[in-house]
């Protein structure tokens, strides 16, 4: 393991700013975990990051401490039975490559989340979603370590708490654990989900098969969402919110048009996007921080902004949206400040 002072995150975080770190290091083998923990041991009062992809992600300043890019690699068919194929991918294998490379060996199950920027590691950690398809429904288990003991943890599915966008790692856990690897079971009677109306519409007549749903999610998304290589950005930059449904009955008295979507718990999510639209936010720009021109939900870096100016952007957002709405906001990518 070898550790860096003084290194810069730009490339490290897919908003691109210009933060650095006081120590970094990339965890590639496993030796690097179990030095990992030791030097971790040394320096206790040290506070640490673990990092993957660095797409959700925002480093308001200069991270003080140690920042671990975690690159460990290697993906497989680890077992079978009549219904399943199970998969293990190594914690810093990049999503959307896994995700086709398990299309092309023919399997099905995560098409709909082609093209999500970030990493196998991450992935659970805030249960990435798309399209009618969270991980949380392809996940079997994972395994990570324990930082402070050194110690393999097992977490089955229920241990991992999921919920939108949120674990038992966001939620909980804080980073005391790394992921190491993750398992998946793709069912081998693909159970497709087409319902959105995009997908639906690209689909037509045509049979649907994981190849031909990948590909539409990848024109779906690129036609709606930045490209972090070309502009900077870390996704959804806000949770969507979950109301009761009582303020979704007051809310839709004032403003008829606002869309919802029951959720099994008989909560309403209403679209972020929506609200910080009629707040007039989209394709706005202050310096280099700005909205995306074609998503409400997208904060984008036009080139130098820093991570202070785009939480500067994104504070006005909620305090706008809190004010017409009575709602507050949340980020969904971590805010390192
Ligand atoms: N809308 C607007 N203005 C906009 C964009 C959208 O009013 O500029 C409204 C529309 O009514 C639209 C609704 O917002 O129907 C929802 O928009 P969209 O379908 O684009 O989905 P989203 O709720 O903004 C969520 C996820 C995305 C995921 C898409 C598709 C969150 C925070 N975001 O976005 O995930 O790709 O659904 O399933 O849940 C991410 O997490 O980084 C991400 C991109």
């Amino acid at each position: 393991m070898h550790i860096t002072e003084n290194q810069s995150l730009q490339s490290y975080n897919s908003f691109g700013v210009a933060a650095k770190a006081r120590y970094f290091t990339v965890i590639k083998y496993d030796d690097d975990v179990a030095e990992l923990v030791k030097w971790l041991k040394q320096h206790p009062l040290l506070p640490y990051l673990l990092v993957g992809g660095g797409s959700n992600l925002l480093f308001t300043k200069d991270y003080q401490g140690l920042v671990i890019h975690i690159a460990l690699t290697g993906k497989q068919v680890v077992a079978e039975d009549t219904e399943s194929t199970y998969i293990r991918a190594a914690a810093g294998e990049n999503w959307h490559g896994f995700v086709l490379w398990s299309i092309a060996q023919g399997y099905a199950g995560l098409e709909n989340l082609s093209l999500i920027p970030g990493t196998v590691g991450a992935a659970p950690v805030q249960n990435i979603g798309a399209y009618g398809v969270e991980l949380t429904d392809c996940f079997f288990q994972l395994e990570a370590v324990d930082l402070q003991t050194g110690k393999m943890r097992v977490f089955d599915h229920a241990a991992c708490e999921f919920a939108y966008r949120d674990s038992y790692f966001k939620s909980v856990a804080h980073g005391g654990y790394l992921i190491v690897s993750v398992t998946f079971r793709l069912l081998k009677k693909p159970q497709w989900k087409m319902h959105y109306a995009d997908i639906a519409r690209q689909l037509g007549n045509q049979v649907p098969t994981a190849q031909r749903i990948s590909t539409i999610v990848i024109s779906i998304r690129q036609s709606k969402l930045p490209d972090p290589a070309v502009l900077g950005n870390a996704g959804s930059f806000f949770k969507n919110p979950l109301v009761e449904k009582q303020t979704w009955l007051l809310l839709r008295a004032s403003f008829q048009d606002m869309p919802a979507y029951e959720q099994l718990d008989k909560r309403y999510k209403l679209p972020a996007a929506w609200l910080i639209d009629q707040c007039h936010w989209k394709g706005y720009q202050q310096g280099d921080a700005g909205v995306y021109a074609k998503h409400a939900l997208v904060l984008v870096n036009h080139g130098t902004a820093t991570g202070e100016e785009l939480w500067l952007l994104a504070q006005q957002i909620i305090d706008s949206v809190q004010e017409k709405f009575g709602i507050t906001l949340e980020p969904e990518p971590s805010v390192i400040n």
